[in-house]
Order: C-alpha cells, then sequence, then structure tokens
C-alpha cells in the first residue's frame, strides 16, 4: 500500500473526512480538491490539515480538474463531490447538473487525457432508485429518479460505466444507500433530528419541526460505507455495487428512537410542516448488499440502533456548552 497516491474530491464532506482517515492509515499520500471559498469548511477535517496536500479546483472548472490530476498522477480517484442535498435539487436543478453529472464528465475527461490508468470511484446513490420498481434494491434494479439531484446522478452513473466501456479504463460505481454520522449535514433528516433531541433535552429547544415521517430508508454508517469505497477500487476488476443494510426504517422510527436516547416522547415535540414536504417523494429504498459481500467481504458493522445513539451522543457533546 505504501507510496499510493490518491485523490479525494469532496474531501471536506461526511464521507470525505472518513475515506480520509482511512487512505491515512493505510499509507496513501492524499490529496484532496478543494473550492476556493470565502470561510473555508474545515468543520469535519480540522484534525487532518496536516496530513493533506490541498489542490483548490471545483466540478465546475475543467482547468482546475486538469490541473489537479497532472499535478498529483493519483493511483486512485475517489470522486466524492456533489451538491448532495436532495431538497435543494428542486432549488438549484441546474447547478445540481453542472456539479453531479457534467462535473463527472469533466473529472474523466481530465483523467482520461492526463492519467489513463488511475482507477476511479464514482459516489452513486441509491436516490437513482427513486420511485421503485422492485424490493429490494439490487446492482440490475431499472432506475427511476424523481428528483434533479437523483437525475444527475444517472447521468454521472452511465458515464461512469461508458469511460469503463469505451476506454477500458477501471470506473466503477458504488451505489450507496443513505448513511449518516455525527459528521452529517445538519439539513439531512437523521442529523437534523439528533441535533434537535440535543437541544431540547438541554433546555435549548421546544420543538422539531419535520416534513414526511413515513418515508422509509435504508440507513447505515458512514465510516462502514467508506471501506466499500475503497474495496471497490482494490477488487480485480471494475464493477457496480450497492451498498446497504439490508434494513428500512421510517423517519419516525428514527426520531422515535433519538427521543427515547434522552428519555423523551417524539410526540411531545415533533411538529410535521408542510414547508418540508418534497414535490416528488421517494417513499422507501431498502438494498440488497448480496454483491458486495460475497466479491467485496464487504458487511455494515453499525445497527440502526447504534447508530441513532452514535449521534444523538454526539450532539449532546456539541450543544452542551455548560
Ligand atoms: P457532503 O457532506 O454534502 O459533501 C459534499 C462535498 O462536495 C463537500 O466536500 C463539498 O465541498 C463538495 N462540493 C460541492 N460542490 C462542489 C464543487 N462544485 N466542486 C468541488 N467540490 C464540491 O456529502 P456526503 O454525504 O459526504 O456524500 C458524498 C458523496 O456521496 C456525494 O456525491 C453524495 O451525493 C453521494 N452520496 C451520499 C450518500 C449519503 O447518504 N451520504 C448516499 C449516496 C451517495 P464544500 O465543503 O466546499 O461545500
Ligand atoms: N432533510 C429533511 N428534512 N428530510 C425530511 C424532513 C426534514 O425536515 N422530514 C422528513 N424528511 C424525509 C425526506 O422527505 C426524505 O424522504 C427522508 O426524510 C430523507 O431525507 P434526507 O435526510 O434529506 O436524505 P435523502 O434520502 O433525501 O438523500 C440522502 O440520501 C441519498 C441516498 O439515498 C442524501 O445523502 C443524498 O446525497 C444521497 O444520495
Amino acid at each position: 500500500m505504501e507510496g499510493k497516491v490518491a485523490l479525494v474530491t469532496g474531501l471536506t464532506g461526511q464521507d470525505g473526512s472518513y475515506l480520509t482517515e482511512l487512505l491515512l492509515s493505510k499509507g496513501y499520500d492524499v490529496y484532496g480538491l478543494v473550492r476556493r471559498l470565502s470561510s473555508p469548511s474545515t468543520t469535519n477535517i480540522k484534525h487532518l490539515l496536516s496530513e493533506v496536500n490541498f489542490i483548490q479546483g471545483d466540478l465546475i472548472d475543467q482547468s482546475s480538474l486538469d490541473n489537479a490530476i497532472y499535478s498529483c498522477k493519483p493511483d486512485e480517484v475517489y470522486n466524492l463531490a456533489a451538491q448532495s442535498f436532495v431538497g435543494t435539487s428542486w432549488e438549484q436543478p441546474v447547478l445540481t447538473g453542472e456539479v453531479n453529472a457534467i462535473g463527472v464528465t469533466r473529472l474523466l475527461e481530465a483523467i482520461r487525457k492526463n492519467k489513463k490508468d488511475a482507477k476511479f470511484y464514482q459516489a452513486s446513490s441509491s436516490e437513482m432508485f427513486g420511485k421503485v420498481v422492485e424490493m429490494p434494491q439490487t446492482e440490475k434494479t431499472p432506475f427511476y429518479p424523481r428528483s434533479p439531484y437523483g437525475i444527475s446522478k444517472v447521468y454521472s452513473y452511465y458515464y461512469t460505466v461508458n469511460y469503463r466501456e469505451s476506454y477500458d479504463m477501471f470506473c466503477s460505481n458504488g451505489i450507496l444507500f443513505n448513511h449518516e454520522s455525527p459528521r452529517r449535514g445538519i439539513e439531512f433528516v437523521t442529523r437534523k433530528i439528533t441535533d434537535s433531541v440535543a437541544k431540547i433535552s438541554l433546555g435549548l429547544a421546544s420543538e422539531l419541526r419535520l416534513g414526511n415521517l413515513d418515508a422509509k430508508r435504508d440507513w447505515g454508517f458512514a465510516g462502514d460505507y467508506v471501506k466499500a469505497m475503497w474495496m471497490m477500487l482494490q477488487h480485480d476488476k471494475p464493477d457496480d455495487f450497492v451498498i446497504a443494510t439490508g434494513e428500512t426504517h421510517s423517519v419516525r422510527e428514527f426520531v422515535e428512537l433519538a427521543f427515547s436516547e434522552v428519555g423523551l416522547d417524539y410526540k411531545d415535540y415533533v411538529v410535521v410542516d408542510p414547508k418540508f414536504f418534497r414535490p416528488a417523494e421517494v417513499n422507501i429504498l431498502l438494498g440488497d448488499y448480496g454483491k458486495a459481500k460475497n466479491l467485496l467481504k464487504w458487511e455494515p458493522e453499525v445497527s440502526f440502533k447504534e447508530l441513532i445513539s452514535m449521534m444523538v451522543k454526539s450532539d449532546l457533546d456539541k450543544n452542551d456548552v455548560r
């Protein structure tokens, strides 16, 4: 493993921070593509700043991607950068397409021209299954995306497949179902819930406003899922893999368990607010990770209950300023 070079896009995000920790622990020289922001977004990577080589760039800017690949000559590229919030994809559909769809074409072109033998991981998503046509969803399930975000991820999924087939490049899609952690962005439902539970329990808030409590998701732990990304690029050939837990739970169940962690009943605090309903909802997702289990020997380790407990504890610590 010693001496391998990895380029990670989206390094400042939830998955980027866990993946970087994993790669550093395996002896990789890690380069991170980061955007120039007026206030750098380093919350998730404060502890890694001195260990990573930063390259300024943006998935919207071809020249910065060409430069990134040319300058670090990576053995492996993990493309985690995205406008990743489904809700925002209706507010900013063009930006979502520019970054999540065309951005992947730009990055694949940069690799093809500057380091064609680099292995490429694309952060594909269970949102591509959208209005699901079968249960559970596997690598063979047809896509039916329900949001600009889901559509952008279908586009980039097929680009990744196409570069594998057209140019014989090592390009793999991880079709990851929802995965969460204490580093999850605050607008995603799980973190919004655990942060509010902590605030309510500490007397800092009195209610939690949510949208559709009946939506069901297959939720796992981000720390487990980044291991699967790495395993896909160590596999003997490029391929596409579903990464999931094989369990589905409703938002209501998540809320109920999160409040019970602090001895409260969610019904006393949760208000359903139509403002958080989506124009088109993904009602249920449930993944079958059998292929990853067989070929990569990957399995999830953290249970649904353990995940909620971990996130509530972390938010209690973060909010408790006494
Ligand atoms: P996240 O926390 O929202 O991180 C997104 C990252 O993308 C951030 O580092 C962000 O940088 C960067 N980024 C956004 N726009 C960019 C641009 N134009 N150019 C360069 N970088 C840009 O997302 P995540 O949860 O870690 O997810 C990682 C990837 O997996 C995403 O592609 C997401 O769509 C996909 N995915 C996630 C899940 C999940 O459940 N978490 C499931 C399936 C797939 P800033 O810090 O500068 O904003
Ligand atoms: N965000 C949010 N806020 N979601 C809510 C709320 C709320 O107040 N109330 C109910 N929900 C419901 C949403 O309608 C959705 O059905 C579900 O909770 C999960 O929403 P998010 O946590 O925002 O995640 P997501 O499933 O839309 O998307 C995440 O998972 C995808 C993989 O399936 C993101 O991480 C995507 O980037 C990822 O690809």
